[in-house]
């Protein structure tokens, strides 16, 4: 992505794309909202449970049951094989109350992690659901990890339960079962109700049957959460050592809502989808829990990206908000425009991306192919919800992430030798000049702000320096305060919107007889934005052929799904630091061209 030249302090090159909305946009005058907003009033907007609680599920499902949109549909689900069902608000409600006695039941108590690993189904919104209304704690797997991320997350996050379906059960849990003996429980979803051939799982049909017959006799009553209970574990990758699992409370809620009102404009009658999976964060904040806060119908498809469907989905389920990532706009755009004129987008009214960076020229094509400009917002796993965003009818700029949402106070922090932000006796200093580069802070504060990383409270320290979260990400501002991303502060990889950690991937190749060091490293792609690449040094006895070469492509697919390298080079002269690390930035300068002593370029390839 090209910077520089006639925007606002040399930042961007394409002039602002305004947009008037069809409807006034719910966050209102921005300026003001942003002066007179607290979380409190957004709390205030919600429910609330008796007694001073709050459950993400009470305010996403029962509220609504018991309103007048009770039978407005909650879920839509879109398949390519079983036909489309649907969910409305009163159904979800009953559903995932049985659910909830179905997995307490089973022996889940407060505060245990159930996990889901499925494709987009009803079954995983009724585990999530009903796994909040428990007062136990969510955590989704992305369903294309291959064995060892999922061995390794169940492992870490001493999952307790287990909701998956045959295949993805006997490719990747059953062998490593042994391994995992916090691991009471695996539903079948597709298992027959009279019982599973695969030994140690229980099918979900007849835990359900049973907990329906509960819940007609004794009723339900919802998990009395407090606002600080946990209730959402999502795993993700840091530059170094195992994954990290965010924790998240019953009070992100709060920010689930509000951001969802002022950033995706959302309110009953909308009909919205998210092309995100629940098994990464943007398909839980803003897949199930933001949306149905606020009272829309909820469209899912669990059919993989094809441009002609997503053109039709968009016009025959009359979509009126469209969230989704710069690799699929890019793959939309290399379709054309032209594609999506021939269906018919009226109902469409506010297009919004994340995950990655937003090209200027998707966020213009967007005029073009959906008749109005791509709004970039920016927010990260441990954030749990937005935190920049470009808003409805406000002027975007092409190549901004946008402005800090009201109740969120950004810092952009000077930079120390390491590329992180500099600090100095505790203390650190934000850049005052307009365009400064420096690593993007935020102000701990807001609800949905993560709690810590499961089991390790130093790394959660160290996220923290002088009162600000440190983000990891370098960033610019501009005098009028838009935000402008430039690159990550450490080697961690963004592939198809994907965050993944290089030393998973190395960690997983270095399993491999022949290999005796791995350096990972983001390449960059004009899709994908980033592949894994691996640059591998074979043992002594081993020889660099096509063969081998392609055996490690195997391996590392079987071992880690879809974060895999797509590319393997042999190396057998790998950079090191004087610690005798791999130095992964130096084999990016290699890969980009650039010359090995200037490392500053290589964390902002722009
Ligand atoms: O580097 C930033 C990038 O994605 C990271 C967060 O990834 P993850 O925790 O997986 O959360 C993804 C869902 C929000 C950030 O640190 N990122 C996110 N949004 C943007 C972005 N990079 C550029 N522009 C964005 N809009």
């Amino acid at each position: 992505m090209s910077r520089g030249g006639s925007g606002p302090d040399g930042l961007g090159e394409r002039p602002p794309v305004v947009h008037v909305p069809r409807r006034a946009p719910l966050v209102g005058d921005y300026e003001q909202r942003r002066r007179s907003f607290t979380w409190e009033e957004a709390r205030g907007w919600l429910e609330g449970l008796p007694g001073g609680g709050i459950n993400i599920a009470h305010e996403a499902v029962d509220r609504h049951a018991h309103s007048e949109l009770a039978d407005t549909v909650a879920l839509r689900f879109l398949s390519r094989t079983e036909p489309t069902s649907e969910l409305t608000y009163a159904d979800l409600a009953r559903l995932s109350d049985v659910a909830a006695v179905a997995l307490r039941e089973l022996g889940v108590e407060r505060g245990d992690r159930v996990c889901t690993l499925l494709p987009r189904s009803p079954e995983l919104y009724l585990t999530a659901l009903g796994t909040l209304k428990a007062g136990a704690v969510y955590c989704p797997l992305f369903p294309a990890f291959g064995t060892e991320p999922v061995r390794q997350r169940l492992e870490l996050g001493s999952v307790r339960v287990l909701v998956t379906d045959t295949l993805s059960y006997t490719r990747k849990v059953a062998a490593v079962r042994d391994r995992l003996p916090g691991l009471r429980v695996v539903l079948l979803v597709d298992a027959p109700e009279q019982g599973s051939d695969e030994g140690g799982t229980v099918p979900w049909a007849t835990v359900m049957a049973d907990a329906a017959r509960v819940v007609e006799r004794d009723g339900f009553t919802i998990a009395a959460t407090a606002p600080e209970d946990p209730a959402l574990l999502h795993f993700t990758s840091g530059t170094t050592g195992r994954p990290k699992g965010a924790v998240h409370v019953h009070e992100a809620v709060v920010a689930h809502h509000a951001t969802s009102r002022f950033c995706l404009d959302l309110a009953p009658g909308d009909t919205y989808w998210c092309t995100a999976d629940p098994g990464w964060v943007t398909g839980t904040s803003y897949g199930i829990i933001g949306p149905l806060t606020c009272g829309v119908t909820v469209v899912t498809d669990s059919a993989d990206f094809d441009a002609r469907r997503w053109w039709s989905i968009l016009q025959d389920q009359r979509i009126s908000v469209f969230y989704t990532a710069p690799t699929a706009l890019r793959m939309l755009m290399r379709k054309g425009a032209a594609l999506a004129r021939e269906h018919d987008l009226s109902a469409l009214r506010h297009v919004v991306s994340v995950g990655e960076p937003l090209n200027p020229e998707a966020v213009v094509w967007g005029t073009e192919a959906f008749g109005m400009p791509v709004h970039d917002t920016w927010w990260q796993t441990e954030t749990g919800a937005i935190m920049v965003s470009n808003y409805p009818g406000m002027p975007v700029r092409p190549g901004s992430m946008g402005r800090p949402v009201p109740g969120v106070e950004v810092g952009i922090l000077a930079r120390g030798e390491d590329g992180r932000a500099a600090v100095v006796d505790g203390h650190v200093h934000e850049v005052s000049e307009a365009g400064g580069l420096g690593e993007l802070a935020l102000r701990p504060g807001w609800p949905s702000m993560f709690r810590g990383y499961l089991g390790e409270p130093e790394r959660y320290a160290r996220a923290f320096a002088d009162g600000w979260y440190l983000t990891g990400d370098l960033a610019r501002r501009d005098g009028d305060g838009y935000l402008w991303f430039v690159g990550r502060a450490d080697d961690v990889i963004k592939s198809a919107g994907h965050l993944i950690g290089p030393f998973e991937v190395e960690s997983a190749l270095m399993e491999h007889p022949a290999v005796a060091e791995v350096g990972v490293i983001g390449k960059p792609d004009p899709l994908a934005g980033e592949i894994v690449k691996a640059f591998v040094t074979l043992k002594a006895e081993h020889e660099p052929t096509e063969a081998l070469r392609r055996e490690l492509i195997v391996f590392g697919r079987r071992r880690l799904g879809s974060v895999a390298p797509r590319e393997v080079e042999f190396d057998e002269h790998l950079p090191h630091t004087r610690s005798g690390k791999v130095m992964r930035r130096l084999l990016k300068a290699r890969e980009l061209g650039l010359p090995e002593g200037d490392l500053s370029t290589v964390e902002h390839p722009s």
